[in-house]
């Protein structure tokens, strides 16, 4: 179909996502239409270095053949059947999450981020009423600047006001606390959770959901004292830890699982996006043994987890998301991104020198370089001077993200999210764009 036909089209019909429509058929998304390796590229043959992986995903790199292979075989000898069945792939490849996190454990298969943590929080909350808590352990505590995902309940738990304006009121029992944001508020995180838990009650809180690395939010990484004291805390008053490593998980921070640089186990861990690299819609709640035991009553009973997925588990996600993992272990793309974030960073620091660069910050590839109107008061930088650099890199054929619609007055972090793979002349590209788009005169806000 010709091209105008197809940019009519979309704009008389698609309903994009985090999209103001108004005025769009001005500047129209770019229409992708193939990628390979760290490259998208669009209908009239510009190429772009995907610096965010198309949303923090596509951790093994675009136009991986092997994998489209992997579906067509899976596709041919079984396309579907529904997990209250079972089959080989999904077997495997929760075999091979369980292996990997060294821990016994179970593992739930959904299709999104969100709704594994959905999930995720059914569980704890049937987990404590199963498991002779009094009855009311229902609250969830999470985070403010920490983002869950998109349905009611996983929105409920994310502490994102522009993302819940409008939507709300969201559900009763989901509180939030601070995270630690050593750049703006160096203060004792941890400690505010345990408050937090001691002021509700902690034989009402279910479970404390929080994202090791808060990624949308901003990258804010906490100093090293923190996961281990929540895993205290927790532990102290019965609280389950869950873990969101929907983002950071499957190598982005430069570990297999971004608690491994704590040495913290969550009792229930929800993963998406780099299981599969975004080849398939693919996501997984994995709880530790002791959660799941609670679901196991007598036959007949309501015990048992009742919650179902049409897809979840689906043959050829659970084939794709096997052969992706076993793509981030062979090539040791884990090793690579946290090289390769180490150089990242090295360069990165240079930028502090800029008047409006407040902070950079990041552990592997997954990177923030918070932007200021002036470093000695923090005070943060509007989102239109940011909007504006995103789009000179475009220009230069080079994309970057920045946090949006996520709590007012904070879209000031500028995101690099690439795909683990990237080599080091594209690296040099993503970052000589990125300075470039920097040192030229900022707009004002
Ligand atoms: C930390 C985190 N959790 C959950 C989600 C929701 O995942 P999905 O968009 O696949 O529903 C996201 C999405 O970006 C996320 O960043």
């Amino acid at each position: 179909m010709a091209e105008r036909d197809l940019t009519t089209l979309d704009l008389e019909s698609l309903w994009h996502p985090l999209t103001q429509h108004r005025g769009l058929d001005q500047s129209p998304p770019l229409r992708i239409e193939s990628a390979s390796g760290c490259f998208i590229v669009d209908s009239e043959g510009r190429r772009y270095l995907d610096g965010v992986s198309g949303l923090w995903c596509v951790n093994i790199g675009h136009g991986r053949s092997e994998l489209a292979e992997v579906a067509r075989e899976q596709m041919e000898r079984l396309a579907y059947v529904p997990l209250t069945f079972s089959h080989e792939p999904a077997i495997r490849l929760a075999s091979k999450l369980v292996d990997l996190l060294g821990y016994e454990g179970r593992v739930y298969f959904s299709n999104s981020g969100s709704e594994a943590n959905e999930a995720a929080i059914k569980i704890a909350r049937q987990y404590h009423a199963q498991s002779g808590a009094p009855p009311g352990r229902v609250k969830i505590i999470a985070r403010h600047r920490g983002y869950h995902g998109n349905t009611l309940g996983a929105l409920s738990a994310t502490g994102q006001a522009e993302r819940r304006q409008g939507y709300e009121p969201l559900l009763p029992g989901f509180l939030f606390v601070d995270a630690p944001d050593p750049y703006r508020n160096p203060g004792d995180a941890a400690a505010a959770l345990e408050e937090a838990i001691l002021r509700e009650g902690p034989e009402t809180v279910a479970g404390f959901l929080m994202e090791p690395i808060i990624a949308g939010g901003g990258v804010l990484v906490p100093d090293d004292a923190y996961l281990p004291k929540v895993r205290e805390i927790c532990d102290r008053h019965g609280v389950l830890l869950m873990l969101d490593e929907v983002v950071n998980a499957f190598g982005r921070t430069g570990a297999m699982f971004a608690h491994r640089h704590w040495g913290v186990e969550p009792d229930i861990l929800t993963l998406a996006k780099g299981i599969a690299s975004g080849y398939m819609p693919l996501a997984a709640t994995v709880v530790k043994s002791h959660v799941f035991e609670a679901f196991g009553g007598t036959p007949g009973d309501l015990s048992h987890f009742r919650h179902v997925n049409t897809y979840g588990g689906h043959p050829v996600a659970t084939a794709v998301g096997l052969r992706n993992v076993e793509i981030i272990e062979r090539e040791d793309l884990v090793s690579r991104a946290r090289e390769t974030g180490a150089s990242i960073m090295t360069r990165l620091k240079g930028l502090l020198d800029h008047p409006n660069v407040g902070d950079v910050r990041g552990k592997g590839l997954l990177i923030g370089i918070e932007l200021v109107e002036d470093q000695a008061t923090k005070r943060p930088l509007d989102w239109k001077p940011l909007a504006a650099i995103v789009r000179r890199c475009l220009g230069q054929g080079v994309i970057i993200g920045r946090n949006t619609n996520t709590s007012p007055g904070l879209g000031n972090v500028l995101i690099l999210a690439p795909p683990l793979v990237i080599a080091p002349d594209e690296t040099d590209l993503l970052l000589s764009a990125l300075e470039c788009a920097l040192y030229e005169e900022l707009p004002a806000g």
